[in-house]
């Protein structure tokens, strides 16, 4: 079953079509990887879908319904959550702060105030338990600026997990890291969102990762659609090769 569905949806900066008459559909409890080359228009979609950024025109449904023009609000507590290219991280806070402040947003118990999420025993107690699914409970104490790249990586993760949402968007959530780390990274988070019954969309770049990790692959192309299907078909598609050994595609 399609849990979203994007229709004819377009978002063009100048002459730029960073997302061109894009039909992208995510069924429900899929692990599915988002992939192109830089500029293919991958951040973009995910920014529409987030409302980070307003279409031209087209529609986004979210369990069938017509979500284009709600909120960032709105569609987070519809259940959608996503991570950013760049890590999105309070850096003067703890590792449990970062964490139990996006499970209190997402009651909408918004507060600047750390250390009241530290006295909501529920609150604590679930910031804890997601950290310790991500491996990161005996970094809780620590600032996030003082843990290394891979842990931020997996930290951004944590928090947009711990908005509990039904499809989580992960923009690049290996970007940066040694291949060692990448693996790690990888190896937690599909742990993590299949044990929590998430449906998933992760734009990585390795795809040795990728092949190994999805369920379906979608390849975008100049804005554009160009290529769904899983990991084997993906595999023998021609125009995916081509494009990532950077030759020109077949007509
Ligand atoms: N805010 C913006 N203003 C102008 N151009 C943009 C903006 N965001 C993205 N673009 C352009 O849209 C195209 C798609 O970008 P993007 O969605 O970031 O691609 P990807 O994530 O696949 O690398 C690129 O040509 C990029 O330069
Ligand atoms: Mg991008």
């Amino acid at each position: 079953m399609a849990l979203l569905r994007t229709e004819h949806l377009q978002k063009q900066f100048g002459n730029t079509r960073a997302c061109d008459d894009v039909n992208f559909v995510v069924n429900q409890g899929e692990f599915l990887s988002l992939v192109g080359s830089n500029g293919a228009g991958k951040t973009t979609l995910v920014n529409l879908i987030s409302a980070h950024l307003q279409p031209d025109s087209g529609q986004i449904l979210f369990e069938g319904r017509d979500i284009t023009r709600a909120s960032v609000t709105e569609r987070i507590k519809a259940g959608i959550a996503r991570s950013f290219q760049i890590v999105n991280l309070f850096d003067g806070l703890s590792v449990f702060d970062n964490v139990a402040l996006s499970v209190f947003s997402r009651d909408g118990k918004a507060t600047r105030m750390a250390a009241l999420a530290e006295r909501d025993d529920a609150v604590a107690g679930e910031a804890l338990e997601v950290l310790e699914q991500f491996g990161l409970a005996d970094k809780r104490d620590t600032m996030a600026a003082g843990l290394a790249q891979g842990e931020r990586k997996l930290l951004d993760v944590a928090v947009a997990y711990a908005l509990r949402p039904k499809l989580l968007f992960l923009d690049e959530p290996t970007s940066g890291v040694s291949t060692r780390d990448k693996a790690q990274i990888m190896d937690t988070v599909s742990a993590v969102v299949r044990a929590g019954k998430v449906t998933a969309v992760v734009i990585e770049h390795d795809m040795d990762v990728v092949f190994r990790y999805s369920d379906r692959i979608v390849m975008m192309h100049e804005g554009a659609m160009l290529a769904d299907g899983t990991p084997d078909e993906i595999r023998a598609n021609k125009d995916v090769a081509n494009i990532l050994l950077g030759a020109p595609l077949s007509d």
